[in-house]
């Protein structure tokens, strides 16, 4: 795996400079009760957690998990780390179903105002996504977005704890998650392939692992069931 990732670092130089600071300086007004945010929290029963057992950046891999979820990492100090893994459906085609895994880190600013802006160190970003209806069917992939969450939320769960609800730009609520670790568990929080360039990829046909089986349980299901199987 390294013999094949080491030329694409070096090729490609210092595409996004210097490693972004944690701290505040360009958060604008803070939220007073910012420091409620600290931890690693996940949906259900955090089968998806941020951290080294997740992903692998360097090596453009991930581990995959037994079942879908997101979580969230924030630091003290203006870090935050997040991970996804989902099953996206095609209305248009059932067959269709999408796998998606992703990572990002970077750093984050609470406003005053109740939204939390994102900001990733965009070399570092990875998502795989694998789709029995797309002619390149596995690929992963440097990833990153910037990310506004409107506002969040902490509610008091008499059977799991402390909830947190993270609000997307358009209001509509992330899956309801529970805090697992604190401090929290994540990557360093620093730029670690400052040389991997927009857009960077391995086709996973010759180097990923699929993000299968659970991806062809699903999509043997629903084509089994259906009695066609067009698009695998
Ligand atoms: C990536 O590196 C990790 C160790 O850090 C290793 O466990 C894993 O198998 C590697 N994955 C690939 C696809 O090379
Ligand atoms: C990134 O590129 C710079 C400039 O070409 C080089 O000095 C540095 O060693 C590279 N870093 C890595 C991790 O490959
Ligand atoms: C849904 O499936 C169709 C093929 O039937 C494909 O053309 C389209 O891109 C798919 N949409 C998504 C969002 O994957
Ligand atoms: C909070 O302020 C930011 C930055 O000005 C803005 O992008 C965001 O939409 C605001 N959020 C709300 C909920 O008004
Ligand atoms: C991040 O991604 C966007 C959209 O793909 C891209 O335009 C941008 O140049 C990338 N890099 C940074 C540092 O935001």
């Amino acid at each position: 795996m390294f013999r094949i990732l080491l030329p694409l670092l070096v090729a490609s130089s210092g595409v996004w400079g210097q490693a972004a600071s944690g701290n505040y300086a360009d958060c604008g007004d803070l939220a007073p009760n910012q420091a409620d945010l600290v931890g690693t929290w996940a949906s259900g029963t955090g089968a998806v957690q941020t951290g080294p057992n997740f992903v692998n950046p360097l090596n453009f891999s991930f581990s995959y998990p037994q079942t879908t979820g997101i979580s969230y990492s924030f630091t003290t100090d203006g870090f935050f780390e997040e991970a996804w893994y989902r099953f996206n459906s095609n209305g248009s085609n059932p067959n269709c179903i999408q796998g998606v895994i992703q990572w990002q880190h970077g750093t984050y600013c609470p406003l005053a105002n109740g939204s939390i802006v994102l900001n990733p160190f965009a070399p570092d970003g990875r998502q795989q996504v694998q789709d029995p209806c797309s002619p390149v069917s596995n690929i992963i992939q440097q990833f990153n977005a910037t990310t506004l969450l409107n506002t969040w939320q902490l509610n008091n769960d008499p059977q799991w704890g402390t909830q947190l609800l993270l609000f997307q730009f358009d209001d509509s609520p992330l899956s309801p998650m529970y805090q697992f670790a604190n401090p929290p568990v994540m990557l360093p929080t620093q730029v670690l392939t400052p040389n991997v360039t927009n857009g960077q990829q391995l086709n996973a046909a010759r180097s990923t692992a699929s993000i299968s089986p659970m991806l062809t349980i699903l999509v043997g299901v629903v084509a089994g069931g259906l009695g066609l199987a067009t698009c695998l």
